[in-house]
C-alpha cells in the first residue's frame, strides 16, 4: 500500500517556480541576485486596473460567490474578444474564467483526458503540461523539435507519434520557453491534421499580444475554422497586463466542453476571486496604451539580451519572436569547466551562474532539455544589462577545449 496516490507521486513541483522561490530567499538573505527566472513581467499592473479593483473591494456585491463560470460581464469580454466561435457569435456560454491559465491547462486536460490517453506536444515544453496531463490520468507523448525548425511541430512529426490512444495535441504560440511563433498555414496545416484524425487541439494564446518584429499571432481557430468543435483556447490576463498575481485566466471553447469545466470549477474553487475578476474586466475593456508600452520595453530588452548572449562563448541564441524569453544553447560549454567547476548539465551551469554571478536562470531540465537555459527578459533595463555583465564574466571563465592544446 502506497502512503499517497501514484498519480499526485508522478509529478513534482514546478521547477520553474522553485528556482524564482530560490532567488527571493537569497535576496531575502541579503544577497544581491538578479533573476531571469521568472515568467513574469516586472511593470506593476497599470493603475486604471488598479483602481477599478480597489473601487470593486468597497462595494459589497464584489464580496460574495460570482458564478463558477465567472462574471457574466467578464465572460462576455471574454467572448467579444475572441469574436466568433464555429461561425457563430462567442458567448459567455463558451468561455469559462478560472484562476489564471495554469488552471485552464488543467481543466481543459481534466475534461478531456480518460485513464492512459496519449497527448502530444513539441519538447522543449512548456514545464506543466506534463504533469497537467499526468495527473488527470493522461500520458504526455513528447515530439523533440529543434532550433533548425524554430522549435515547431509539423505534420510528419505528428504522423509519426500518432497512436490510438491519442487524444489531443497541444500547442503554444507564442512559446514557452522557445518563444517560436507559428505562421498562420502551418496552424492552419496541424489544425486540419488533428480535424482529420478526430482529435482535441488545446492551444495555449497566453502570450498572444506579446509578437515582435514581423511576427504576428493568430489563434488556432481562426486559422482552421472548423477545429472549433474540438479546439480549446487556453488564455488570461497574466502577461499582457502584467498582472500574474490577480490570477485571472480563461478557457475557451465548445459549450459542453466548457459547461464540464464549470461543473468542475464549482466544486474545486467555486469561482475565481471576485475582486480579481472585476480587474480583469477592466483590463480587458479598458484602456489598452500600456500593453503597447511593455510589449515595446520587452522588445527592446529581449534585442538586448540577444546581442548580450551572442557575444559569449559557447552560446547560441536565436532570436525569440514572442513570449518574453531567450532560449539559448549551452551545450559547447557542457562537459567543461567554469570557474573552475564541473560543468556537466544546464542545471550545473545554472547552479555556477547563481553561485558566481549572482544570477537565476532556469535550467532546460524544467522543459525537458537538458542542453539549454532559459531567461525571461522581462525585468528591468538596469538589472538586464547587470545581470548580462555577470553572466558574461562568468561565463568568460570555460577552460575551453583549444586551452587544453599547447
Ligand atoms: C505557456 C504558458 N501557459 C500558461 C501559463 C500560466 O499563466 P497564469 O499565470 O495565468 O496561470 C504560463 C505562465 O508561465 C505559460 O508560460
Amino acid at each position: 500500500m502506497h502512503r499517497l496516490s501514484s498519480r499526485a507521486s508522478s509529478i513534482s513541483g514546478s521547477a520553474t517556480m522553485a528556482v524564482s522561490a530560490r532567488a527571493a530567499e537569497l535576496r531575502a538573505a541579503g544577497r544581491k541576485v538578479i533573476s531571469f527566472a521568472a515568467g513574469e513581467p516586472d511593470f506593476p499592473t497599470p493603475a486604471h486596473i488598479v483602481e477599478a479593483a480597489a473601487r470593486a473591494s468597497a462595494d459589497p456585491r464584489f464580496h460574495r460567490y460570482t458564478p463558477s463560470g465567472g462574471l457574466p460581464e467578464l465572460r462576455e469580454a471574454i467572448a467579444a474578444g475572441i469574436g466568433s466561435w464555429a461561425s457563430e457569435p462567442a458567448t459567455s456560454a463558451n468561455v469559462a474564467v478560472t484562476n489564471g491559465a495554469k488552471h485552464a491547462v488543467f481543466l481543459a486536460c481534466a475534461v478531456l483526458l480518460n485513464p492512459g490517453d496519449e497527448v502530444l506536444l513539441a519538447r522543449p515544453y512548456w514545464t506543466t503540461y506534463p504533469d497537467a496531463i499526468k495527473l488527470n490520468g493522461g500520458v504526455p507523448v513528447f515530439i523533440a523539435t529543434d532550433e533548425k525548425a524554430d522549435y515547431k511541430l509539423d505534420v510528419a512529426s505528428l504522423d509519426a507519434a500518432l497512436t490510438p490512444r491519442t487524444r489531443a495535441v497541444i500547442l503554444g504560440s507564442p512559446g514557452n520557453p522557445t518563444g517560436s511563433v507559428y505562421e498562420p498555414d502551418e496552424l492552419r496545416l496541424l489544425a486540419e491534421w488533428a480535424d482529420r484524425r478526430g482529435l482535441w487541439v488545446i492551444s495555449d494564446e497566453i502570450y498572444d499580444h506579446l509578437v515582435y518584429g514581423d511576427a504576428s499571432f493568430v489563434s488556432v481557430p481562426d486559422c482552421y475554422p472548423a477545429i472549433a468543435d474540438r479546439c480549446l483556447l487556453i488564455n488570461g490576463v497574466s502577461k499582457t497586463y502584467a498582472m500574474t498575481g490577480w490570477r485571472v485566466g480563461w478557457l475557451a471553447g465548445p459549450k459542453d466542453a466548457i459547461r464540464a469545466a464549470i461543473n468542475v470549477i464549482s466544486h474545486m474553487t467555486s469561482n475565481v476571486a471576485n475582486v480579481a475578476q472585476a480587474a480583469a474586466l477592466e483590463a480587458l475593456v479598458g484602456d489598452q496604451r500600456e500593453v503597447d508600452v511593455m510589449r515595446h520595453a520587452f522588445d527592446r530588452r529581449r534585442r538586448t539580451m540577444v546581442d548580450a548572449l551572442s557575444g559569449i562563448w559557447g552560446v547560441s541564441c536565436p532570436e525569440p519572436r514572442g513570449a518574453f524569453y531567450c532560449w539559448p544553447d549551452v551545450s559547447a560549454i557542457l562537459g567543461h569547466r567554469v570557474v573552475g567547476v564541473d560543468v556537466d548539465t544546464a542545471s550545473d551551469l545554472a547552479q555556477v551562474l547563481l553561485d558566481y554571478a549572482q544570477v537565476a536562470v532556469i535550467p532546460g531540465e524544467a522543459f525537458g532539455s537538458p542542453t539549454h537555459l532559459r531567461l525571461s527578459y522581462a525585468l528591468s533595463d538596469e538589472d538586464l544589462v547587470e545581470g548580462l555583465s555577470g553572466l558574461h564574466r562568468v561565463l568568460s571563465d570555460v577552460n575551453r577545449p583549444h586551452s587544453h592544446v599547447h
